[in-house]
């Protein structure tokens, strides 16, 4: 197809920034706001069209040379050629477009976080070159190929040292069959806490096949945890006595399967925002916090409250959440391991409510949740979401029935990403 030249103009929720040519909108990733370049048209619809870089023949001053070696390769990250401050005022200008039309009173600049170093979780694919290596690392971006993770900079510094570790693990000759039965490996590092799980394609008990993984254990000592498992469940657990991972001045505990953000000081940020928002009420009545995790966000609002309930569906969640309560003299939260939708019409949303919590996956609340949220009257709703999309749609449910958008908060956790984390305060109107 023909090649135009277009200026970047903003960026979209997403890798693709937006220009115009000849009237229509026009999709380009990794182009920075500012730019002009040279585009050749890779789909042209009707409504859009879609086209990528060929040439940029004046770079914005937005633009930077990417610190990260593995960028555009990567999939991980997609925003890494523009300035921290672009970045920031980018996601920012996307999340109120986004949110427009539910007419928030206030929407507060995005917090900054820092931009590296930040992922605490970092999950490895593994690939067989022709060249007889073996490759650890991410999917590139809308494909199978897998790329090196190694000069990463949004890793944590001690992921990225068990990384050099499983990649020299992953290329010794005798490991080679082990590697094969490899479908994913997960290393999540809290504070002393440093789980790695290797996820097998075949299930096996054979003590011979587990050994690698035993000593692979053994010769790190960074590591705290170190399971196996497959569809069939948990093959191998090998543990190490580690302080426990140490969060807004208490000790937590989180398994691997288990939620936490991947953001440390993001979680530390939301967490100080909760406390300002929830502080700001009297409470009279019951607290409810759905999609609760291991509870970290319970345990720090509880005491503001008569009565909490919180609800968790993943097991391994839950059970560090009841874990966490018994090291505590006094708590009163019920935790309830069920899915938000199956409590309605139950004790627990009788009575008077005064607040309710949500924070949903990226899919949002369902609409069985939807349905019961509107039979039950809370004060006031903080809804944390890590997709503004879905945040969108389930404040138009709110609004509708009777809440206002308050105020928005939201936060820079992925910074060299498009993804962002978001908090709206719905009061009852
Ligand atoms: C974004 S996380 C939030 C966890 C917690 N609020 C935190 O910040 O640590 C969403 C949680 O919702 C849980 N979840 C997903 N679908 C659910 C459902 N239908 N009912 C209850 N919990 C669910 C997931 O297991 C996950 O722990």
């Amino acid at each position: 197809m023909e090649n135009n030249i277009v200026t970047i103009e903003k960026m979209t929720y997403g890798i693709d920034s937006l220009a115009h040519l000849d009237g229509k909108v026009v999709f380009v990733p990794y182009g920075v706001p500012g730019d002009k370049v040279k585009i050749e048209v890779t789909e042209d619809k009707p409504d859009y069209i879609r086209a990528k870089i060929v040439e940029i023949i004046e770079p914005s001053k937005h633009r930077r040379k990417s610190p990260c070696p593995n960028f555009p390769q990567c999939g991980g990250c997609h925003w890494q050629e523009m300035h921290p401050e672009t970045q920031r005022n980018e996601k920012e200008n996307v999340l109120n477009f986004i949110i427009k039309g539910l007419n928030p009173s206030h929407a507060y600049p995005m917090e900054p976080l820092p931009m590296r170093g930040y992922r605490n979780k970092m999950e490895l694919k593994v690939a067989f070159p022709e060249d007889g290596s073996v490759i650890l690392g991410n999917y590139s971006y809308n494909s199978h190929d897998v790329v090196p993770l190694k000069g990463c900079i949004v890793q944590c510094y001690e992921n990225m040292l068990l990384y050099e570790k499983l990649l020299e693990f992953a290329n010794k000759p005798e490991n080679r069959e082990t590697m094969e039965n490899i479908h994913t490996i997960t290393v999540r590092t809290l504070g002393e806490q440093q789980h790695c799980t290797f996820a097998l394609k075949v299930p096996t008990s054979n003590e011979e096949a587990l050994a690698p993984f035993k000593k692979f254990f053994d010769e790190n000592e960074s590591l705290s945890r170190l399971e196996v498992y497959a569809e069939v469940g948990n093959l191998l657990t090998q543990m190490r006595d580690k302080k426990p991972f140490f969060f807004m001045n208490r000790n937590w505990r989180v398994s691997p399967n288990s939620f936490f953000q991947n953001n440390i000081e993001g979680a530390e940020a939301i967490l100080h925002t909760l406390i300002s928002i929830y502080s700001a009420y009297q409470h009279k009545g019951k607290f409810l916090d759905l999609y609760c995790g291991c509870g970290t966000q319970t345990f720090l609002l509880e005491s503001m409250f008569e009565e909490v309930y919180a609800v968790e569906c993943n097991v391994s969640s839950f059970q560090d959440a009841l874990a966490h309560q018994k090291t505590r003299t006094s708590s009163k939260i019920n935790f309830i391991c069920k899915k938000a939708e199956a409590i309605f019409n139950t004790p627990i949303t009788k009575g008077v409510i005064a607040a309710l919590h949500l924070n949903p996956p990226r899919t949002g609340i369902s609409q069985r949740v939807t349905r019961g949220l509107s039979g039950i009257k809370p004060k006031i709703i903080t809804y944390l979401s890590c997709n503004p999309m879905t945040f969108r749609r389930d404040a138009k449910a709110l609004k509708q029935m009777g809440y206002k958008l308050d105020r928005v908060y939201s936060f820079d956790l992925f910074p060299g990403t498009y993804h962002m984390e978001t908090l709206g305060v719905f009061l009852r109107s």
